[in-house]
């Protein structure tokens, strides 16, 4: 049986995923792609240290050293930031492997033109870890469009804010104390800025418009509003009205070809279908021609539900080389 030889870069929550998932799952995926899966390499800041047993012979810090791996097929990429990440990426796809990313903040800036680098090296990139984690919006939008249109997307895309807007509205506590909860329950960072100001938001919301409309609107005349001004007691008001603020990533295409996007707390009826999107589930409901209206719901991160739906990006693009279909 022919090996296919694969690459993570990052061995921290999501990456250690990645291997466990490959691990746990060798057997299935073998007998449903007819292929082993062999990590060759791993991509890390320091080597010297041992994050899972057995794996400290396959650990580097050289992209180089990785890329020259004989027969290196599939890269895993799980690692932070623009930098380095694309420039390894583009490498990886001119070395004519296919690339799999949960990167968001790369992919929300580059992710159109290394698509475009891929189709010219023929290989393929599976991003759908980047938004939503372990809801398959990717994939299910990108099935909806072979037939319909999307004209608008509203996303719960971040589940720590869900998670603080979930807990004051819940428990009656502050944005401080629910924030607080957050991070010792480990949702959050201890640098919490990117979650509750909506730049992570952000980032993924721009990679949906970049697969419904095929473009983003400049980033600059997006309003991007965090959630740190919120008060409990607008909370309680609302709460009283029989609202509920959730932190909503929107973008949608006018008629007029223009796309509009904005990032911000909005309160929303029961009839609304974010409205029981509670503590850190993330959600995605968009606007089509003919399905109507239809809406994800799942679990927005972690390292299973992330590594998984990178295996399952795996399996796709494998089952594709090889022209057939897998069923899972
Ligand atoms: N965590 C989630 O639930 C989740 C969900 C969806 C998407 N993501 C995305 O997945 C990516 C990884 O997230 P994570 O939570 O797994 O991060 P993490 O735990 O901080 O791990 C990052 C890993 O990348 C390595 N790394 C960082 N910069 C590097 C560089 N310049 N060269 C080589 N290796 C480098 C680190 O190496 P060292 O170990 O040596 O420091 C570490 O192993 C991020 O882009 C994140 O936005 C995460």
């Amino acid at each position: 049986m022919a090996t296919i030889k694969a690459a993570i870069l990052g061995f921290g929550t999501v990456g250690q995923g990645i291997f466990h998932v490959l691990n746990e799952k060798r057997e299935e995926l073998r007998d449903k792609l007819g292929l082993e899966l062999e990590v060759a390499k791993i991509l890390v800041r320091d080597p010297s240290k041992e994050r899972v047993p057995g794996t400290a012979h396959l650990l580097t810090d050289s992209i180089d050293d990785v890329l020259s791996v004989k027969g290196l097929q599939v890269v895993f990429e799980a690692i932070v930031n623009e930098e380095p990440s694309f420039t390894y990426l583009k490498k990886a796809v001119e070395n004519k492997c296919h690339v799999i990313t949960a990167n968001k903040v790369m992919f929300a800036k580059r992710g159109l033109e290394l698509q475009e680098l891929a189709k010219q090296n023929g290989v393929f990139v599976g991003y759908e870890a980047t938004t939503a984690g372990g809801v398959p919006v990717i994939k299910t939008m990108k099935n909806i469009l072979l037939v319909n249109e999307v004209s608008s997307i509203q996303g719960i895309l971040n589940g720590t804010t869900n998670f603080i807007l979930t807990k004051m509205r819940s428990e009656g506590l502050s944005f401080d104390d629910a924030l607080r909860e957050a991070q010792a329950l480990g949702y959050a960072e201890a640098d919490p800025y990117n979650d509750i100001s909506g730049q992570d938001a952000f980032k993924k919301l721009m990679i949906l418009s970049s697969l419904a409309f095929g473009e983003q609107p400049n980033w600059a005349d997006v309003e991007v509003i965090g959630i740190d001004c919120i008060t409990s007691n607008q909370v309680a008001d609302a709460t009283e009205q029989g609202l509920r603020y959730r932190h909503v990533a929107e973008v949608e295409k006018h008629p007029d070809g223009t796309i509009y996007a904005k990032v911000a707390p909005m309160l929303v009826d029961k009839e609304h279908p974010l409205y029981p999107i509670d503590d850190v589930f993330n959600a995605v409901t968009m606007e089509t021609n003919y399905i109507g209206t239809l809406t994800l719901i799942g679990p927005g991160a972690g390292m299973y539900p992330t590594a998984s739906v990178m295996v399952e990006d795996y399996a796709e693009i494998i089952g594709k080389r090889a022209g057939f279909v897998v069923s899972i």
